[in-house]
């Protein structure tokens, strides 16, 4: 219906906010897609210098995650079409309207989103991203690893969003494939204790 698509394109709009470059600016730092590993992402906001607004990024690309999904939980719409809002918030972070379609890896929007989609699925991912990023120091093994695993957590916890799920880990996937060419010649940057 009508209504449906405006949704879409509202959960859309919504991910198109970046806050890595929203935040850059405001904090008077370089573009983060000029520096470091060019992701408008928290983890490279922390590579530009800033914990601050690294933290701010994550809470905002998240937050905006979150929110995407908790107007259909609000709206009462189905656990699957919620599912598809937070594809489509995703999306508005990769290909972002307002920032010439230069966007990020959707890591954090997908993690605020999925902590409301279905929030034991969130938490842990959550923890996995944690305890491998703690060990290895690199966000993008971290992601992609949770990533992977989001697969059969889903088919085992919440069989009924495996087809936005799937397609929301091929994307993000997708967009670590520069990480992954990195982390296999073993060029990918750690981040220092
Ligand atoms: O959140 C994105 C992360 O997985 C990788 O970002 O900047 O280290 O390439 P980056």
């Amino acid at each position: 219906s009508a209504t449906w698509l405006i949704l879409l394109l509202l959960a859309y709009l919504l991910g198109s906010v970046s806050f890595a470059v929203v935040l850059s600016r405001w904090g008077k730092l370089p573009d983060p897609r000029q520096f470091g590993s060019g992701n408008p992402g928290a983890s490279n906001m922390l590579r530009l210098g800033g914990r601050p607004l690294a933290i701010g990024t994550l809470l905002g690309d998240a937050g905006k995650g979150a929110l995407a999904v908790a107007l259909g939980t609000w709206l009462g719409l189905s656990s699957l079409q919620q599912g598809w809002l937070a594809l489509a918030v995703i999306v508005g972070h990769m290909l972002p309207l307002f920032h010439q379609f230069r966007g990020g890896k959707g890591v954090a929007t997908a993690a605020g989103a999925l902590l409301v989609l279905a929030w034991p699925l969130g938490l842990l991912c959550a923890l996995l991203w944690a305890v491998i990023f703690a060990w290895q120091r690199m966000a993008s093994l971290a992601s992609m690893f949770t990533c992977l695993a989001l697969l059969p957590l889903t088919l085992w916890l919440y069989p009924v969003l495996l087809p936005p799920i799937s397609l929301l880990v091929a994307l993000i996937l997708l967009r670590h494939r520069l990480n992954l060419g990195r982390l296999l010649t073993g060029n990918e940057p750690r981040f220092r204790r």
